[in-house]
């Protein structure tokens, strides 16, 4: 039975819950079928947005006109978690260096199982140089939650590290330019599962156009490295669209089902 917490939780994502009429106290979920709040796994870790890791990107200012890019001296899939890191805050691979607060590398656990992919940083993430930190990254914490993760046992990443001006969509050599990074990052956590958030996620992390809807429907694969992904809404769509929060937790409780046992074909 979920507790009072995971129960807040799923309320805050618009999932309905009942008392099963003759069953004393069991509450479930609508719509589910095993109730994956029973993970012993699940943490009493605070789930509030936390502050930029350290040693993450200070304040770094967008370089002048005038300011050579950097060379960069190793290629991203040789360096490490640190050289990455540098290589990032110091990027200058595309236009977006110029408008950027800082860069949004990426944050959690560097040894999650689970890894959730979105599709830039937003307004709030360039301030504070983390993922997901504005209301659609309130939501996406308190689905974690809802299946027992805590924000601090996954990893969270962007396809960009840096904000497109007035959230734009993504432009094709931007996402090209980053690409490396992320791919580094996915080799160097080894995650057991990709969950992409989001059509701008699926549609560059897959090559495809296919949209959200089919694509959560079946078990992917990120070319790249091999890692079996699934794809859901993203957050922010489910702020708009309150009535797909279901289909949401749907997918949240099939990203649970992958993760139990072996990992999934
Ligand atoms: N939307 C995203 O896709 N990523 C963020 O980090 C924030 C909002």
């Amino acid at each position: 039975m979920p507790d009072a917490r995971q129960r807040a939780y799923l309320e805050a994502m618009g999932i309905p819950l009942w008392e099963r009429r003759g069953v004393a106290g069991a509450v479930i979920a609508e719509e589910q079928g095993a109730n994956p709040l029973e993970d012993p796994s699940s943490s009493n870790e605070p789930l509030l947005p936390q502050a930029p890791m350290a040693g993450q990107e200070a304040e770094s200012a967008p370089g002048g006109p005038e300011a050579a890019p950097p060379l960069l001296t190793a290629e991203p899939r040789d360096m490490d978690w640190d050289g990455l890191q540098q290589a990032v805050t110091s990027c200058r691979q595309c236009s977006l260096c110029d408008s950027r607060t800082q860069t949004v590398f990426g944050v959690g656990d560097r040894s999650a199982r689970l890894m959730l992919i979105g599709e830039a940083p937003g307004a709030d993430e360039d301030r504070l140089g983390e993922p997901f930190v504005g209301r659609a990254g309130q939501l996406l914490t308190a689905m974690l939650a809802a299946i027992g993760f805590a924000r601090e046992q996954v990893y969270i990443a962007n396809v960009l590290k840096c904000r497109p001006p007035g959230n734009r969509d993504p432009h094709v050599d931007e996402v090209a330019a980053c690409r490396a990074y992320l791919d580094r990052q996915i080799e160097l956590i080894q995650p057991r599962l990709i969950l992409s958030l989001g059509g701008v996620s699926a549609k560059n992390l897959l090559d495809t156009d296919e949209g959200v809807g089919r694509l959560r429907k079946r078990l992917h694969h990120y070319a790249a490295t091999g890692t079996p992904l699934r794809v859901t809404y993203h957050p922010a769509f489910l702020l708009r669209r309150p009535e797909e929060k279901a289909k949401a937790w749907a997918d949240l409780q099939q990203v649970w089902s992958d993760l139990q046992g072996s990992a999934p074909a």
